[in-house]
């Protein structure tokens, strides 16, 4: 008998990209994250795009996306609430807390999050961890800021880094820059997002407590497991 051929984290995605479709509530507005786990939800939406009246989408490379496959995206503000916002995390806790940003996209990933009901997490299972801080934590900054910022962060024991992209500190969808925070074991990640978020020049932080998942699709090697919080 062979054993069979364990699935790569490229299947995964796809695995967990299509079985968000279950959430879908026909005739209705998706929150679409960003990332490569997103991108596979993408390609599943486009067999029932017919179901979706549109989508609010957290980056440009999502919008560009979902414009390829001819669903309308609409203006966040046009859009009083989701049903649901399915996104991808770089890690995720046994409470459905997440690390996110690791594309960049963590400040309109926050504020999409915010209009929906319910977030549901589509994930590989390299990202489901016992304590938050192992992925860098990504933090949105005012460039004028980041240097005061990351004396902050060394107060806690952290040490953080400019993102750089092609040799100069990459500019994010909404003009800013992204520090990336490594040596932080995040243990109560409600207290650290809370604090994080009153120091002046922060846009964003990439802790995701305040704004869970409710549902995470693990894909795993016996298939996609359903974590509901
Ligand atoms: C984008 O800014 C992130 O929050 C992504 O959701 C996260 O990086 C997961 O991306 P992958 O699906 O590519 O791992």
């Amino acid at each position: 008998m062979t054993t069979p051929t364990p699935l790569t984290q490229d299947e995964l995605k796809t695995l967990v990209g299509q079985a968000a479709l279950q959430f879908i509530v026909p005739g209705d507005i998706v929150g679409v994250g960003t990332g490569s786990t997103v991108n596979k939800f993408i390609d599943a939406l486009a067999t029932v795009k017919d179901q979706v009246r549109g989508a609010v989408s957290s980056s440009v490379a999502s919008t560009e996306r979902l414009r390829a496959i001819g669903i309308p995206v609409l203006d966040a503000n046009d859009v009083e609430q989701l049903s649901v916002y399915v996104d991808g995390a770089d890690e995720i806790d046994g409470q459905g807390h997440m690390v996110k940003g690791g594309g960049a996209a963590l400040t309109r990933e926050k504020i999409v999050a915010a209009l929906a009901r319910q977030f549901v997490c589509i994930a590989d299972e390299s990202k489901l961890v016992a304590t938050l801080g192992r992925f860098p934590l990504p933090v949105e900054v005012i460039p004028m800021a980041a240097a005061h910022i990351a004396r902050r962060f060394g107060t806690l024991g952290g040490k953080a880094t400019l993102r750089l992209k092609e040799e100069q500190p990459l500019v994010t969808d909404n003009g800013q820059h992204i520090l990336d925070v490594t040596g932080l074991s995040i243990t109560d990640p409600l207290a650290l997002e809370s604090e994080i978020n009153q120091w002046p020049g922060v846009v964003t932080v990439g802790i995701f407590a305040h704004q869970k998942a409710q549902v995470c699709l693990l894909g795993t090697a016996q298939g996609v497991k359903t974590l509901r919080y």
